[in-house]
């Protein structure tokens, strides 16, 4: 495994344990060409693929022109400008005015492991378990230089490249780039399907597919967070691919801004996908010697359907992305404040309420929105950061040392990010809000946007969470962000750096929490925006685990989950048990489904526990055990998605098994009841074929390649909305 490079062939070959990756410098001018991405390949000889012989395509050697070939060349990373008229990575525009970018081969160097890329959440490697190669293409004309990155890891089926775009200050004195993708896969169509994720609030990544139409289509987010609306993420999958058949192209984007990820299908029958920051409204000034850092792109190729796509995702961000020891931690059982008490509690309250939970087994109080300043409710006091003594006589101190005591852990809520109108801080400083000189700025749940891009903002903010943090024992910090950017404007930034804002608000945001994870390594920290509008891989490398959605309904879960758990590792995925009638929906589940369904995720309850029914309140203590008994393996082992609710619009089942497939969870949920029907045979996956698995509490034993090919029959349950587990354990 490894990378080479084929000096006959001018050829890169980048292999995976069992895929390949291979590109090529084209002869005439230098243009780095796509040839491959699939299964392993013995060869390095497949420059034939890019059909550089064929008419319309090469000039010097058919006399056709110039732009046929650009039109129709399969590029490692494409501009615009020249001649190359679909979606392309690269648009600069030149103090004259213009746009014009033509790259060619320059130099490489392949080393073993990874730089980090700076300022950026990236994945991460060591010498011993990754190779990084760098291309370097130029333009001469304006002074140029693309440094093109990718690694390959020695454990896991994915490759991830970044560029880095040099002004070498040779020509121009200053460039503007306006549009730097991150990456390009260029294929020839196979009739693909199109896999996004797409949503609103309360209803985030949920999958849709759709058959790729000639033209460009796709999602993005143009809503300075990866948003609500949309994961920058896609896949192409061949026809009829499923959770176990099928190949599959997939692109994830490690960011957490506006992002666009597009395919385009060509005259030709090519397909082109690509993924990166979103050009919209970004214009990027590079002096002369300045770099700009594009984020990292995550492709992975599965010929194992979607399943294969996303055991590999999960193993990458479980062993490459993820970071801090509680990444492989059994995390505290949390119960938030939030759905139990919104804005209407004082200390007293709340040590009722933990205590109450504490009695059930829970193990951390988190105390979320309303401790702070004049926050009776969300119209006002963001960025006031000083406790409200009204409500919490004694300030954190005294609720954390009293859940200390009582043998809970505490947790705090924030939203650093943010400044009310109403607020101290803004009436000291209303020029620190995002903003346009002269046009009043929209509200939204009727806050500001602080400029991070400022130092002395940054620096403020930064001041108060360190403050805050070491005013108590606080081992969980909730860091939500709860609106849109809009009326993009900084006072801190230059008319011809205005462009840069909705990006350098981002990596001022990754710049505050790399500080919070060097100076706090021990808190636990949950990213957060208005439940899942920033659940993306570049959060995820702050934070090991994002709060799921607001939409905290276990049926409404299946499909937010589900999307979820298609490209994030179930420890990451932010899950509570919550009151009934739901808050977001008014629907009545039985608890034993609430309990289920979370502990597909970090489980912990959002409720108070002293308004729960005897009955309820009885079945805590179990479902806890569950967690206890469960996590090592939900947190570590291999998830299998055997039936989709959103897709049958009747039940869901997942499946996840052990490392050494010894054990196996299997969980289902059926939603709707429906008379006289048989058991559902569910093909199990994971399992070895090879050895027998006992149904846990029963005598009932059954080879694992019966359960593979013949199936494990479910049996109907007795009611809407009813769940049950069951656990497979392999005999000796
Ligand atoms: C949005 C979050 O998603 C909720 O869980 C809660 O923390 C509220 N914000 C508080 O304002």
């Amino acid at each position: 495994m490894g990378i080479f490079y084929d000096e006959k062939n001018r050829t890169f070959k980048l292999d995976t344990p069992n895929t390949s990756y291979l590109m090529g410098v084209q002869d005439d001018f230098g243009y780095l060409l796509h040839y491959y991405y699939g299964p392993r390949l013995r060869g390095t000889d497949a420059s034939y693929l890019a059909r550089t012989d064929e008419p319309p395509y090469t000039p010097a050697r058919n006399g056709r022109d110039k732009l046929s070939f650009l039109d129709a060349a399969p590029f490692e990373y494409p501009t615009g400008g020249t001649g190359d008229f679909r979606t392309h990575c690269l648009e600069v525009r030149t103090a004259a005015g213009h746009n014009a970018v033509e790259l060619a081969y320059r130099r490489h160097s392949i080393q073993k492991g990874k730089r980090p890329l700076p300022g950026l959440p990236a994945t991460f490697g060591g010498e011993l378990d990754c190779t990084a190669l760098t291309v370097t293409l130029a333009d001469d004309v304006l002074g140029l230089e693309v440094d093109l990155e990718y690694t390959v890891f020695e454990d896991v089926d994915a490759i991830t490249r970044s560029a880095l775009i040099r002004n070498t200050g040779a020509k121009e004195p200053a460039l503007y780039l306006t549009k730097v993708l991150s990456a390009c896969l260029d294929m020839d169509d196979r009739d693909f399907e199109l896999l996004t994720l797409h949503g609103s609030w309360a209803r985030e990544r949920v999958i849709q597919r759709r058959p790729l139409a000639v033209g460009r289509q796709g999602v993005f987010s143009e809503r300075g967070e990866t948003s609500h609306q949309a994961q920058p993420f896609l896949a192409l999958l061949t026809p009829g691919t499923t959770q176990t058949q099928g190949q599959v192209w997939a692109m994830h984007l490690v960011w957490s801004g506006n992002f666009e990820a597009q395919a385009e299908a060509d005259q030709f029958g090519q397909v082109r996908a690509v993924l990166g920051v979103s050009p919209w409204n970004f214009c990027w000034k590079l002096a002369a010697g300045e770099s700009f850092q594009a984020p990292e792109a995550v492709l992975v190729y599965s010929h194992q359907g979607l399943g294969g796509m996303t055991r590999t995702l999960h193993d990458l961000y479980r062993g490459h992305l993820l970071r801090g020891p509680w990444k492989d931690k059994k995390r505290p059982v949390l119960l938030n404040s939030w759905e139990g008490a919104y804005f209407d509690f004082d200390t007293e309250k709340l040590l009722a309420m933990a205590k109450s939970g504490a009695a059930l087994g829970m193990e951390m109080f988190v105390l979320d929105d309303g401790w702070f300043g004049d926050r009776r409710d969300d119209n006002r006091a963001l960025g006031d950061w000083y406790v409200n003594e009204k409500k919490l006589p004694g300030g954190l101190k005294r609720l954390a040392d009293e859940l200390n005591a009582m043998g809970m852990k505490f947790g705090l809520w924030m939203e650093p990010e943010m400044i009310s109108p109403d607020s101290d801080l803004y009436r000291a400083h209303p020029d620190w809000a995002i903003q346009i000189s002269g046009r009043t700025a929209g509200l939204c749940r009727n806050q500001y946007i602080l400029d991070l891009t400022r130092r002395e903002v940054l620096e403020y903010v930064w001041g108060r969470v360190e403050a805050i943090l070491t005013s108590a024992n606080i081992e969980y910090v909730k860091w939500d962000m709860n609106r849109q950017l809009s009326d993009l404007g900084s006072l801190g930034l230059t008319s011809d750096r205005q462009g840069e804002l909705s990006c350098r608000y981002v990596m001022a945001v990754y710049e505050l929490q790399e500080r919070f994870c060097k100076r706090f390594p021990n808190v636990l920290l949950e990213n957060c925006s208005g439940g899942g509008a920033r659940y993306d891989p570049g959060m995820l490398y702050y934070s090991p685990q994002i709060w799921c959605s607001d939409d905290t309904d276990a049926i409404e879960r299946l499909a937010i989950q589900e999307g979820t758990a298609l490209l994030y590792p179930l420890s990451t995925m932010g899950a509570h048990v919550s009151a009934c009638p739901n808050h977001a929906v008014g629907r009545t589940t039985p608890m034993d489904t609430r309990g289920h369904v979370a502990l597909a995720g970090t489980f912990g309850y959002e409720l108070d526990p002293r308004k729960l029914t005897e009955e309820e309140r009885e079945q805590i203590p179990d479902q806890i055990a569950l967690y206890h008994r469960f996590n090592a393996l939900l947190r570590t082992g291999d998830y299998y998605r055997l039936a989709s609710y959103r897709e049958n619009h009747t039940w869901d089942c997942w499946q996840v098994v052990s490392r050494d497939r010894r054990t196996a969870l299997v969980t289902y949920v059926q939603v709707l009841a429906s008379a006289n029907r048989h058991s559902r045979r569910v093909l199990l996956q994971g399992l070895d074929p090879a050895a027998n698995y006992r149904l846990e509490g029963t005598d009932r034993v059954f080879g694992g390649d019966t359960l593979l090919h013949g199936g494990l029959p479910l049996e109907p349950l007795w009611g809407d909305f009813r769940s049950k587990q069951l656990v497979l354990l392999m005999e000796d």
